[in-house]
């Protein structure tokens, strides 16, 4: 059983994979607004696999005989002046959750908590994919700066983040979307 700090630490997690997933919603209502549909796409998707984190996230604690906290979530960022912005705004999300993931794995470690440690392998290996493929797209945008369309073409050629179903995700309650 994960100890009181951990439980609570974890809580705080789903409220920022929330957090995130509104924050992407967000990002993908500016870019469908503008016409951008591949940037929205690609926004709507990771909308989903932040919610898909929580969910995991959730899993665990009931599994684990704790109990899930479902927060409010503050409003998220939702004007921007310019294509590159939100995805400036996602890359820093990223790294801040890549910040968060590892303090809970340190948490786990000390507490010699190894169910825990364990199932936060998944996110970690996760968060080396999210801020790399961030940091690509935010490559892209600023080098399409002005001409949105290149950028549209770049995401419609390399679908960036539509990996395949990964049979070594942890179970979502109420099962993945
Ligand atoms: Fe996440
Ligand atoms: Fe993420």
């Amino acid at each position: 059983m994960p100890s009181q700090a951990f439980v609570d630490a974890l809580n705080e997690q789903i409220g920022s994979e929330f957090a995130a997933s509104q924050q992407y919603v967000a990002c993908a209502v500016h870019y469908d607004a503008e016409t951008l549909p591949r940037l929205a796409a690609f926004f709507y998707a990771q909308a989903v696999e932040e919610r898909n984190h929580a969910m995991m996230m959730v899993q665990y604690l009931l599994d684990a005989d704790a109990q899930p906290v479902i927060p409010a979530i503050e409003a998220p960022k939702a004007s921007f002046g310019d294509i590159v912005e939100p995805v400036e705004l996602a890359l820093d999300q990223e790294k801040r959750v890549t910040d968060q993931i590892n303090r809970l794995a340190a948490i786990a470690r000390e507490e010699g908590d190894y169910g825990s440690e364990q199932f936060l392998q998944w996110f970690i290996k996760e968060q080396v994919e999210e801020v790399s493929s961030m940091s690509d797209l935010l490559t892209i945008v600023r080098r399409a700066s002005g001409d949105s369309l290149r950028a549209e073409e770049w995401l419609a050629r390399e679908s960036p983040g539509a990996g395949a179903d990964d049979p070594t995700a942890p179970p979502a309650a109420g099962g993945q979307l």
